[in-house]
């Protein structure tokens, strides 16, 4: 398991582990809109919350998509720029 120490900057991720539906980015042309993205991991619809959070410190991360384009969403739940793909997954 890779450890984060004690330094997390960023608020969308907990100190605890999120669980790893795929080491590789959910790639998909995605139209504008408000997007939820899932952050535990537990989620059957990645890779987009669908409530399996619940009773975890994890919330979902709202993001807006103001033009269609491809995105590239973080599915190994370890990104330090989410809810994109950073390539951390490589390292995991
Ligand atoms: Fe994972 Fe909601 S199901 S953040």
């Amino acid at each position: 398991m890779r450890s984060r120490g004690s330094v997390n900057s960023n608020p969308f991720i907990p100190m605890s582990e999120p669980n790893i539906p795929q080491k590789s980015p959910i790639v998909q042309k995605t139209e504008p809109g408000d997007y939820w993205w899932c952050a535990c991991g537990r989620s059957v619809k990645q890779p987009f919350c669908d409530g399996s959070h619940k009773g975890t410190e994890f919330k979902p991360l709202k993001t807006t998509i103001t033009e269609a384009k491809t995105v590239a969403w973080c599915a190994c739940k370890h990104t330090q720029s989410p809810p994109f793909c950073d390539g951390t997954h490589r390292t995991l």
